[in-house]
C-alpha cells in the first residue's frame, strides 16, 4: 500500500517522466492547476476512451454530447448552483490564511503541527509535562498564535486539565483545542496553520466568474461550468428529438469543469480545473413504471441487476449503475478491494440528490471519492422546465396505452394513492393530481441517475495503484531493483517499445524501424536504440509499457522477435502477426 511519502516519490516520477507538471511552472505555478505532459496526456486519453467505449459505444441506450464550457447564466440559476454551490470558508484572524471550515482538521493532520502532536501523544507515555514542554519550546515557531503559547495562564489551565485526564485516551485534535481553550468560557477552533482564531464560516460560491463580450458589467457575467451535467439537461430535448432513443436512455459527456476550491490539495485530487466523465441516465418515474408493469421492482425484491428490466424503480436503477461503475473501475485496473462504497447520509446529500453512493479509493492521503452515483429524481429537468418555460416532458406511448387499459375506479384509486404519498413528502394534492393526469396521457418529466467520475482522480488512483518498487534477484543471486507501473495495457500511455538489439548493423536497424513504423500506426509505440537492453527495459517499466520488442539477428532469418512482458518479465519469441493478435486481445474493451 502506497503511503504519503511514496506519493512524493510518485509525484517526482510523474514530473521526471513527463506525466504531470505544475501549470505555469516557470512563473512559480498556480495552485490547483496541473498540466499533463507527453505520457500523462496519453494516459488520460486512454482513461477517457475506455469510459466512452464502455458507456457510450458499447451500449445501445446511451448517446454522446460535447457542449460548451460557458453556457447561459440562467442555467446556473435554474440548477441551484448560483444559490447553493458553495463551501464554508473561514479565515484566520492572525495569519489571514483562508481555508475550508470543514477541512480544518484534515489540514492539521497533514501539516507539521498535527504530525508533531500526534507523535507527542504517542510518545508521552501519559506524561503531560512532555507535551507542555513542546508548548513552551518548538510550538513558538510552529504555531505562534496558539493561546497556550501566547498566554501562560492558558498553558497552566491546559496543564491542569491534562493532569486530570487520562492522556492515553486523548487525540491530537482534542489536545490542540485544549491549548486554545483551556480556562476560557468561549470555545474556538484554532487555526491549523498558526493556532490563531478563525472567523465564523461563510459560504463561498465555487463557480469561476467571467465576462462575455467587451462590457464588464453584471448583465454580461457568465460562469465556467462547475459540472458537465447541466448541459446534458439543457440539451435533453434536442438529443431526444435527434436520436432514436426513448426513456430509459442516457446522455454522456466528457469535458472540463471548474471549481474555485478554497484549498486545492492532495496533488491533482482536488484541482480547480478538472475533467469529468458524466452520464445522465433518464428513467421513468416509479408511478409510470407501476402503470405499465402493475408493480415497481424494489431492492427488497432482490432483483437480478445484470441487465435492465422495465419494472425497475429508481432504487434498482441506481444500484444497477453503482454495479456498472464498479465493474468499470475494476476493468481499468483498480482491484475491487482497493475501493469502497460509501452511502451518503441524508444530511450529506447535494441539493439535487435523492440518494448518492460514492466509490472511494484508498489514496495515500486517505479514503477519498473517486466517483459518485447520484439519484437526482426529476429535479434538474423540472428546474429547467420552470426557469426556461420550455417543456422537459416526454411522450411515452407504452405508458399511454397501459393507462388506457385502466378503468375509472383504478385511475381514481391510483390518483389517491399518489396524492397520499406526495402529501408525506410535503407536496400539494393538486401537484400530485396534475402529475397523475399527465401520466394518464403518457407524459412525464423523466427522472435521472447520474454516475459522475473524475478523470484526474481516476488517473491518480491508477498511478498510485500501479506504482511498485520491486526487489529482484537474478539466476546468479545478484540483487537488483526496478520501479514499475503495473498499468492495465489499455490505460498505459505507451503500449509497445521497439528496440534494435544493436544500432550499428544497418539491416537489423532497418528491420527494427520497419516494425516500429508498422506498429505505431496501430498502437502508441516508443522507439529506443540507446543503452543496454536491460536499461531500456527499466525505462519502459517505469512508465508502465506492457510490452517491449527486441529485434535481433534471428528476426532477419525467421521474422520472430523477443517480446518481453512488463509484469512477469517473461520473454517469448513471436512474429509480428502473433504480437498484434496478443496485443489486440488485451486492448479490446
Ligand atoms: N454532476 C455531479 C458533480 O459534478 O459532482
Amino acid at each position: 500500500m502506497m503511503n504519503e511519502s511514496s506519493l512524493d516519490v510518485l509525484t517526482s516520477l510523474c514530473k521526471r517522466r513527463g506525466f504531470i507538471y505544475h501549470s505555469s511552472e516557470i512563473y512559480g505555478g498556480i495552485p490547483g492547476f496541473w498540466d499533463y505532459g507527453p505520457l500523462g496526456c496519453e494516459m488520460k486519453r486512454n482513461i477517457k476512451e475506455d469510459w466512452w467505449k464502455t458507456t457510450v459505444r458499447n451500449r445501445e441506450d446511451v448517446e454522446g454530447l460535447d457542449a460548451t464550457i460557458i453556457m447561459h447564466p440562467a442555467v446556473w440559476k435554474a440548477s441551484g448552483h448560483l444559490d447553493t454551490f458553495s463551501d464554508p470558508m473561514t479565515m484566520c484572524k492572525s495569519c489571514k490564511k483562508l481555508m475550508r471550515a470543514d477541512q480544518i482538521w484534515d489540514i492539521f493532520d497533514e501539516n507539521e503541527i498535527g504530525v508533531t502532536l500526534h507523535k507527542l501523544l504517542d510518545q508521552s507515555g501519559g506524561d503531560p509535562s512532555k507535551i507542555v514542554a513542546w508548548c513552551k519550546g518548538k510550538a513558538r515557531g510552529q504555531t505562534p498564535n496558539l493561546p497556550a503559547v501566547l498566554n501562560a495562564s492558558v498553558l497552566t489551565a491546559a496543564y491542569e486539565q491534562l493532569c486530570n485526564n487520562n492522556l492515553t485516551d486523548m487525540d491530537a485534535h482534542t489536545l490542540y483545542s485544549l491549548f486554545a481553550n483551556a480556562g476560557s468560557d468561549i470555545t474556538i477552533t484554532p487555526c491549523p496553520h498558526c493556532g490563531g482564531e478563525l472567523t465564523k464560516p461563510r459560504p463561498f460560491n465555487l463557480m469561476f466568474k467571467t465576462v462575455v463580450g467587451p462590457v464588464d458589467d453584471e448583465k454580461n457575467t457568465a460562469y465556467l461550468r462547475p459540472e458537465t451535467a447541466q448541459a446534458i439537461f439543457v440539451q435533453f430535448q434536442n438529443v431526444l428529438a435527434t436520436s432514436r432513443q426513448r426513456v430509459p436512455f442516457g446522455i454522456a459527456q466528457i469535458g472540463k469543469s471548474f471549481r474555485n476550491e478554497v484549498t486545492p490539495r492532495n496533488y491533482t485530487f482536488r484541482s480547480r480545473e478538472f475533467e469529468q466523465m458524466e452520464l445522465e441516465y433518464f428513467i421513468r418515474p416509479d408511478e409510470a413504471v407501476e402503470i405499465i408493469c402493475g408493480k415497481v421492482t424494489k431492492l427488497t425484491d432482490n432483483p437480478d441487476i445484470s441487465a435492465p428490466n422495465e419494472s425497475w424503480g429508481w432504487e434498482v436503477w441506481h444500484k444497477y449503475w453503482v454495479e456498472q461503475r464498479k465493474q468499470w473501475v475494476a476493468q481499468c485496473g483498480l482491484p475491487t478491494e482497493s475501493f469502497v462504497e460509501s452511502v451518503h447520509a441524508d444530511e450529506e446529500l447535494a441539493h439535487y440528490a435523492r440518494a448518492c453512493v460514492d466509490l472511494e479509493y484508498r489514496f495515500p492521503f486517505g479514503l477519498q471519492e473517486l466517483e459518485g452515483i447520484a439519484a437526482r429524481s426529476d429535479f434538474d429537468l423540472s428546474q429547467h422546465q420552470k426557469h426556461s418555460g420550455k417543456t422537459m416532458e416526454v411522450f411515452d406511448e407504452t405508458l399511454k396505452l397501459a393507462a388506457r387499459k385502466m378503468d375509472d375506479k383504478s385511475r381514481a384509486d391510483f390518483a389517491d394513492k399518489v396524492a397520499e404519498k406526495w402529501r408525506t413528502l410535503g407536496k400539494e394534492d393538486s401537484q400530485a393530481r396534475d402529475f397523475v393526469a399527465r401520466l394518464f396521457e403518457g407524459r412525464y418529466v423523466p427522472h435521472v441517475i447520474e454516475p459522475s467520475a473524475g478523470v484526474d482522480r481516476m488517473m491518480l488512483a491508477l498511478l498510485c495503484n500501479a506504482y511498485e518498487e520491486q526487489k529482484l534477484v537474478d539466476e546468479k543471486g545478484k540483487e537488483d531493483s526496478r520501479v514499475v507501473l503495473h498499468l492495465e495495457p489499455r490505460i498505459a500511455p505507451v503500449k509497445v517499445a521497439v528496440f534494435p538489439l544493436v544500432k550499428n548493423k544497418p539491416e537489423l536497424y532497418g528491420k527494427a524501424r520497419e516494425i516500429f513504423e508498422h506498429l505505431r500506426r496501430r498502437y502508441a509505440s516508443f522507439w529506443d536504440h540507446s543503452g543496454a537492453i536491460g536499461r531500456r527495459y527499466r525505462r519502459q517499466d517505469e512508465i508502465g509499457t506492457p510490452w517491449c520488442v527486441t529485434i535481433d539477428f534471428q528476426t532477419l532469418n525467421d521474422g520472430t522477435m523477443t517480446v518481453r512482458n512488463r509484469d512477469s518479465m517473461e520473454q517469448l519469441r513471436m512474429t509480428l502477426s502473433e504480437l498484434k493478435i496478443m496485443m489486440d486481445k488485451a486492448l479490446l474493451v
